[in-house]
């Protein structure tokens, strides 16, 4: 077996919301830098009912006023998309339960959590962050995190900014690593 192989035993499972594509987009970059440590299976939100626990979760979502998608919040997204000068576009199946909806039916992973989000680029007391709800909730729930949450900005227009997703692919690289390690010390 070459170092390149994903071993073959170690799995992550990642789960994103998105109303406009861009924590999808993030969610996809971490994926390509996690495949080489792990089998990944990437879902949207929607897709994750009844889930087998992964030895690693992660979990991510926009940030909508200041905190994880509500049922409002994802219907004020969808009137933007109407706005004269948008040129946002609605991700399949947007309008289904959101992240918040979802965490209190998480599978708990094996080994650990790592949660991100996609916010503005400003600094974090003005935008919150729907990673720290993510970190929270599935802590309380008794998971363990593997690394500390993440946000990948997005310009006033909800578009990543440049290097985001090369950012994001080397934070999947780490959490591979993270993952190997924690998985090396199995007893
Ligand atoms: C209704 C609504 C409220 C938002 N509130 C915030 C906010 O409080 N803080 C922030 O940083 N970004 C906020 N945003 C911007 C979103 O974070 C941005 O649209 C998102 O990161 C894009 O990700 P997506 O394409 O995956 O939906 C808001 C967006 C919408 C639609």
């Amino acid at each position: 077996m070459t170092t390149n192989e994903p071993s073959t035993h170690v799995t992550a499972t990642i789960v994103y919301e998105s109303m406009f594509g861009a924590t999808r987009r993030v969610a996809e970059a971490i994926a390509a830098g996690i495949r080489s440590a792990a089998h990944v299976d990437l879902l949207a939100v929607h897709e994750a009912a009844a889930l087998d626990p992964a030895d690693l979760l992660i979990v991510g979502a926009p940030t909508h006023a200041h905190a994880l998608s509500r049922p409002q919040t994802r219907a004020d997204a969808a009137n933007w998309v109407e706005k004269p000068a948008s040129h946002l576009r609605l991700e399949p199946d947007f309008d289904g339960d959101g992240v918040r909806e979802w965490l209190p039916t998480a599978p708990i992973p094996v080994r650990g959590f790592a949660a991100f989000d996609t916010r503005a680029d400003m600094p974090r007391l003005f935008t919150g962050s729907a990673a720290a709800g993510i970190d929270k909730r599935l802590r309380k729930r008794g998971a363990v995190p593997l690394a500390d949450y993440r946000s990948f900005l997005v310009d006033k227009d909800s578009a990543l900014l440049p290097g985001q997703l090369d950012e994001a692919e080397q934070w999947g690289r780490l959490l591979g690593a993270r993952l190997l390690e924690s998985d090396a010390t199995r007893t």
